[in-house]
């Protein structure tokens, strides 16, 4: 096969054609349905015990948004419906010199949960001292992986994703493991409520946009949600947390994703998150790029190939999106050509392509089960993360995506909602303290 086929059959294997989206589509439909009733499904539709906020959600709350990548503790005040940050302070949960680590399995609940009351007590020290604070102030927890939930302030982490394995948290709650820290740390703040960081996109998306019922976050994972008209618990709305990167059914997968799957802590778990969020692409990229240099598709010397292996593999998808952007500089970087760094900028489009479109036809699938088949009226789809806000085109390919499935352009909207897992916790914060009077 000359490089230029290789290429070109390439392409074609992470091409999603229309009918593809529809098919997953449908797929995804189903398995929303059939999770909601309690059926076996790969969408966890976990319930967030949240509604639509009203808008008059006032006061002064502390959140903790911990996603996989950064912990973050924030301080905000919220009235009419808008917000001030009072500060914040956000720490690595790996240091990337390698001094310590809180992702991996020699790390415990407690040394992961009292890292977040220290970077709690940061912010604290930053702004006012404690005795200051006034009575017990409430916080809100953004704790981005599956957890199972059965009130505001009450979940269950089912299993870590995002390759996180710290021991101890699987099958316990987070928020009252982040209580008992704080209370080691004498700290004075109490936990009012945990949410997903899909959830506090959409909320944060609701206080702006009357139509926004979906909530996606592209980032390190990958997950939506939605509001549910009618939840069968309580007969009423609520905000479902889809956990949509567990979807596998009709996936396109490629041997790509397969070695990838393979290689992970939890192989056959999060299929769609293994080829669409930022904490895989990277990789994807790197199999992709040696599977063509095996095959003489790339690189004729072995210096650009071993220069290519030696780059420090960043845990987002940085390299794709400088690929893409910038074939000149890859020339420098790898010592390569130009034709040779104008194929790694074919390869990570092809990544990313397929990414919106895979996004978008669950995203779709969704609005099916929303609207119940045909869809009439106009929706506004709230996005967080990197791979929405970094990556070139992603958003525009994401609406050609969808206007090609709703045959009515613009009908359907993408928005994106900056930190809407901070914002959001505070958000749900003040939702469950004007439950508790
Ligand atoms: C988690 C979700 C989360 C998503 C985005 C996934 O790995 O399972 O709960 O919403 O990442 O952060």
């Amino acid at each position: 096969m000359t490089q230029n086929t290789y290429l070109d059959s390439f392409r074609k294997t992470f091409e999603i054609s229309t009918e593809k989206m529809l098919e997953i589509a449908y797929g995804f439909r189903q398995a929303m349905e059939a999770g909601l009733q309690g059926q076996e499904s790969p969408l966890k539709m976990l319930p967030s015990f949240i509604e639509r906020p009203s808008g008059n959600e006032e006061g002064v709350f502390y959140t903790v948004d911990m996603g996989g990548t950064n912990v973050r503790s924030t301080k905000f005040k919220l009235s009419n419906r808008g917000f001030e940050r009072l500060g914040e302070v956000k720490s690595r949960l790996k240091d990337p010199d390698g001094n310590y680590d809180y992702t991996n399995e020699n790390t415990s609940a407690e040394m992961l949960f009292d890292f977040f009351a220290k970077n709690t007590e940061k912010l604290i020290q930053q702004g006012e001292q404690q005795a200051s604070l006034g009575e017990g102030p409430k916080l809100g927890h953004t704790f981005s992986f599956p957890s199972r939930q059965v009130g505001i302030n009450e979940a269950y982490l089912i299993e870590w994703t995002k390759e996180i394995k710290v021991a101890g948290v699987v099958g316990n709650n987070p928020n009252k493991l982040l209580k008992e820290a704080l209370q080691r740390h004498n700290i004075d703040i109490e936990p009012v409520a945990i949410l997903n960081d899909t959830v506090g996109t959409l909320l944060v998306a609701q206080y702006t946009h009357e139509n926004a019922d979906i909530g996606v976050i592209m980032g390190t994972g990958y997950n939506s949600c939605y509001l549910e008209g009618k939840h069968p618990l309580t007969g009423k709305e609520m905000i479902v947390n889809m956990e949509a990167g567990n979807f596998n059914i009709k996936l396109p997968l490629t041997k790509y994703d397969i070695e990838i799957d393979k290689r992970s802590v939890i192989p056959g778990a999060q299929l769609l998150e293994k080829m669409v969020s930022g904490y895989y692409i990277g990789e994807i990229a790197t199999l992709i790029i040696e599977d063509f240099y095996a095959n003489k598709a790339i690189f004729d010397d072995t210096d650009s190939m071993n220069k290519f292996r030696s780059k420090k593999i960043e845990i987002d998808s940085l390299d794709v999106e400088n690929y893409i952007l910038y074939p000149e500089r890859t020339t420098h970087v790898l010592g390569c050509s130009l034709d040779d760094a104008m194929k790694l900028k074919d390869i990570s489009k092809s990544i990313v392509l397929r990414t919106a479109r895979l996004v978008v036809a669950t995203l779709f699938g969704t609005l099916l089960h929303i609207e119940d088949n045909e869809i009439k009226n106009e929706h506004v789809i709230a996005v967080d993360g990197t791979i929405f806000e970094k990556m070139p085109n992603v958003p525009e390919l994401m609406q050609q995506a969808m206007d090609e499935l709703t045959r009515s352009p613009n009908k359907i909207v993408f928005k994106l909602v900056k930190d809407g897992s901070g914002l959001g916790a505070a958000i749900a914060a003040a939702v469950a303290e004007a439950k508790s009077y």
